[in-house]
């Protein structure tokens, strides 16, 4: 019984009230009911009436008016007769019950009036089509007809109805089953499983904008890995994100072999996830080793390589974003850098490191380093633990080296201050190589600690270099 939870809460007591009133057969239902039994925080309540769910959500604002002396704005969907109001930090939805699927960004409006058990029928899962009564016969009353309180218990997802219906009234409810089973740890049950499976192809009649989101809320949940084995396992990845199932599989020629690129990736987003909740960190541990399908070779010599993945991974960075409806400005460009330069510390591991290699890895880096480190670390997977152990150890001393070097140089936000528009004033050049020849040797040798970054060293040095390409500067 939700008894306390409507007495105790001044949103679901003015619903309550409200709907009483108007004489309204009304529920709370959805993910509010879900979360409330799974003590989870809440702030959207979906309510859910037999009737117009527009006249209750605009009675409701004017109970609000009464009350507090404001009115809430009602924003309503005629076609689908939903509407909605903000009410403190609550976000409330209204929709009348229905015998048709329920579907919020469904294009076709849905009509036809239905009861209670008809909307929940046409919920996407058990845990999800709970209703809790704000009617006065069965005040707080728990409605549950398909055992969903039972499958928050046994941890599964599963559909109220046999899954293929559930699935085609609206095919987005394949990635929110992995989604929900990713959030809350729990298993999909083994029918609705096999009819994902069966209906994957299906996923293609939605918008990439939903697929995403669900897709950014499965990279969000701890531990990511689980829910993109399930869309592997599904094949739903294979529709959704090919370039991602490329990575697996391991190949083996004259006794050599090499990783699954697939399941290390896996590896490195969870490790990624276990030190960072950032969302661009975990899409840059999934793309970092994205190109090495196309990279591979096998030389009798050394055996498997990937030369180059790092570069074209870059490359093949924003051509995801785009396909994937990702942001393409500073979103980007951070999963862009790292995954260009995610090879960089640990190769500084196995030489003697020289200051001018952890420089140059600074101002590449810039204020980025600090995810690059976390990213690196997350990517020294191995079954042998002592390996791994040891390579933390020597991974250490390289982060470091980069402090020390950090605080003495301060190279993080260094800007040289030899810039190409001053190269172009003083030798009278428009854009052209040997602007970038010039500017390049400049930094290069402060990078180097041969010239200090300051005006006039780097001057002389700047006409120094010049000279070498023959060319002088303007006269003034
Ligand atoms: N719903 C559904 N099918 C969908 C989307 C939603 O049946 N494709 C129903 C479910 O009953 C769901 C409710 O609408 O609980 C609210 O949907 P939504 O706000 O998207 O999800 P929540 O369950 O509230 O979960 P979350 O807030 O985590 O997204």
């Amino acid at each position: 019984m939700f008894l306390d939870l409507i007495q105790q809460s001044e949103i679901c007591t003015l619903l309550a009230e409200t709907a009483q009133k108007m004489g309204l057969e009304t529920y709370l239902v959805g993910g509010f009911v879900r979360d409330q039994l799974l003590k989870r925080p809440s702030k959207d309540i979906d309510v859910v009436c037999v009737g117009s769910g527009i006249a209750l959500a605009e009675q409701v604002a004017e109970t609000i008016a009464q009350r507090k002396g404001y009115k809430p704005q009602v924003a309503f969907f005629k076609n689908f007769g939903t509407a909605s109001l903000v009410f403190g930090d609550w976000q409330v939805e209204f929709v009348g019950a229905r015998k048709e699927s329920y579907s919020r960004e469904s294009r076709n409006p849905i009509v036809e009036n239905g009861t209670l058990e008809d909307d929940q029928k046409r919920r996407d899962f058990t845990i999800n089509a709970l209703a809790i009564s704000l009617n006065k016969h069965n005040l707080g009353a728990l409605l549950d007809p398909f055992e969903g309180v039972q499958d928050l218990k046994r941890k599964i997802i599963r559909t109220p109805l046999e899954p293929d219906i559930t699935f085609s009234d609206d095919p987005l409810r394949m990635m929110r089953a992995v989604r929900f089973a990713s959030q809350l740890g729990f298993d999909i049950e083994a029918d609705t499983f096999e009819a994902i499976k069966r209906n994957k192809e299906r996923i293609s009649i939605i918008s990439q904008e939903r697929i995403t989101d669900e897709l950014n809320k499965i990279i969000r949940s701890n531990p990511p890995s689980y829910g993109f084995k399930l869309l592997f396992y599904a094949e739903l990845l294979h529709i959704i994100f090919p370039e991602m199932v490329a990575l697996q599989g391991t190949e083996m020629k004259e006794g050599k072999g090499h990783k699954d690129n697939f399941f290390h990736t896996l590896q490195v987003l969870d490790n990624v996830a276990e030190v960072s909740q950032d969302l661009w960190l975990r899409w840059a541990a999934i793309l970092h080793d994205i190109a090495k399908p196309a990279t591979k070779r096998f030389s009798e010599k050394v055996g498997w390589t990937f030369h180059g993945h790092e570069e074209k991974g870059a490359k093949m960075t924003p051509q995801i974003f785009r396909k994937f409806r990702l942001p393409m400005g500073e979103e980007m460009r951070f999963v862009q850098k790292l995954v260009r330069l995610h090879l960089r510390p640990i190769a500084l591991v196995k030489e003697t490191i020289t200051d001018s290699a952890l420089r140059r890895l600074l101002f590449d880096a810039g204020d980025d380093i600090d995810s690059l480190m976390k990213l690196c670390k997350a990517d020294i997977t191995s079954k042998n633990y002592a390996k791994v152990q040891k390579h933390l150890q020597n991974f250490a001393k390289v982060e470091q080296k980069l402090i020390d070097i950090e605080e003495r140089d301060q190279l993080r936000n260094f800007q040289p201050v030899i810039t190409g528009e001053l190269i172009m004033e003083v030798f009278g050049l428009s854009p052209s190589k040997e602007v970038g020849i010039i500017k390049t040797a400049v930094r290069e040798a402060i990078l180097d600690n041969i010239l200090n970054n300051e005006l006039e060293p780097a001057y002389a040095y700047m006409l120094a270099e010049a000279k070498k390409l023959g060319l002088e500067p303007l006269q003034k």
